[in-house]
């Protein structure tokens, strides 16, 4: 496959900066590495949040984007799991950004990249990274500062009834990590699956697998006693997938009755009074991270099983034309909550 040696990317150019589409190198692929073209690239809230803050950027100009979807073009000596031509799905690292998805060729890891099945498109596939991979890392990933719960996985026989009848709570069912997570919770037998969203976004809610929806407007005083309403067995697991301090707080002290409460929206000092018994989750979503790639590779391998039998179900997506040039707008867009229960999605190749 004849691949080019120039590509076009987004680029931040500084802290809190404009973004440019320019001309740059197309990156070379290490032995355990695969060069993919990007066919999609989705847009998440922690791209308008580097460029605020700036974490994760070692220098500027800075190409940003961390899930994708595309064909792979070239492959390293040490790669067996896939070969050029395969369509695949991936997540970008933490730190290196040839890894990145504003672009038009990126690199990513031959045992971190999934094949897409044929009942999902290019654009739905580059809706699964942050999702799957943040959720899946958070319920069922090892125990690190960044790390997950270590729940039993549900492709494990003992996880298949390990959580059967035991209530969980999804704080903001409809978004990205929250979809994900209303889908492993399905999968490990949680029941009641109970989440927050709008009345919009109940039906979708639903047909994740939520047995039970509250409206996100109810505050967070009342909480309690709509999920008392729900269940009287205690909730043992709530997934906090927003970040809202008031709603953390309610929920971890008069909702957790035990075992853990995971918060992939924000930092765990939103919590006040944290006790001994009620442990505090803070996952990164990055499949390449050391402590959890072990992890990230099995969990990885399993993703096209899931979403070919429907049992991952990946985001609605709104296509974005104008390729690379339409990530701005979009990303303002979700800075400014102006996405819904949908991934917005570009194609890189469409850059003009
Ligand atoms: N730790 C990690 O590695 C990691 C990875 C990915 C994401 N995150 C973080 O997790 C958060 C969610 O990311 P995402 O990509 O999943 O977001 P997203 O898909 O952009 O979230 C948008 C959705 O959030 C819902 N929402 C907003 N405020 C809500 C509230 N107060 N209660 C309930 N639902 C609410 C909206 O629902 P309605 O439109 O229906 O109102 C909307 O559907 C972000 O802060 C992101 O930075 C962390």
């Amino acid at each position: 496959m004849s691949v080019p040696t120039t590509q076009k990317a987004l680029f931040l150019q500084g802290l809190k900066g404009d973004w440019a589409v320019e001309s740059t190198s197309v990156p070379e692929p290490s032995a355990d590495q695969v060069l993919v073209r990007v066919e999609a690239s989705g847009l998440n809230p922690v791209d308008w949040k580097i460029r605020e803050l700036g974490f994760t950027i070692s220098s500027y100009p800075a190409i940003l984007g961390f899930d994708g979807s595309g064909v792979v073009v070239k492959v390293g000596d040490n790669v067996t799991q896939v070969k050029v031509g395969d369509k695949v799905l991936f997540g970008a690292d933490r730190a290196d950004t040839s890894t990145r998805t504003f672009q038009q060729y990126a690199l990513a890891f031959g045992d971190l990249v999934a094949k897409i099945p044929d009942n999902i498109t290019f654009d739905q596939a580059a809706a699964v990274n942050a999702g799957f991979a943040t959720a899946g890392i958070a319920l069922y990933g090892p125990k690190h500062s960044t790390g997950g719960a270590a729940l039993l996985p549900p492709w494990q026989e003992e996880g298949k009834t390990e959580y059967a009848n035991h209530p969980i709570l999804i704080v903001g069912g409809s978004s990205t990590v929250g979809q994900a997570a209303i889908q492993y919770a399905k999968l490990s037998g949680f029941f009641p699956i109970i989440t927050t969203v709008s009345p919009s976004n109940t039906a979708l809610a639903l047909s994740l697998g939520a047995t039970h929806t509250i409206d996100r407007s109810t505050p967070a005083s009342s909480l309690p006693s709509a999920v008392a309403a729900i269940t009287s067995t205690p909730i043992s697991v709530i997934f906090d997938t927003i970040g809202n301090s008031d709603v953390q707080n309610v929920t971890y002290d008069d909702v957790l009755k035990e075992g853990k409460v995971f918060i992939a929206g924000s930092s765990p000092s939103n919590i006040k009074n944290p006790v001994e018994g009620k442990e505090i989750i803070r996952p990164a979503g990055f499949l390449n991270d050391a402590p959890h790639r072990s992890f990230a590779v099995d969990l990885w391998q399993r993703i096209a099983g899931y979403l070919a039998s429907g049992d991952f179900k990946p985001n609605r997506v709104e296509y974005l034309p104008g390729g690379l040039a339409s990530v701005p707008d979009g990303l303002e867009r979700l800075k400014h909550g102006k996405v819904s229960g949908q991934k917005l999605v570009v194609r890189p190749t469409e850059t003009v």
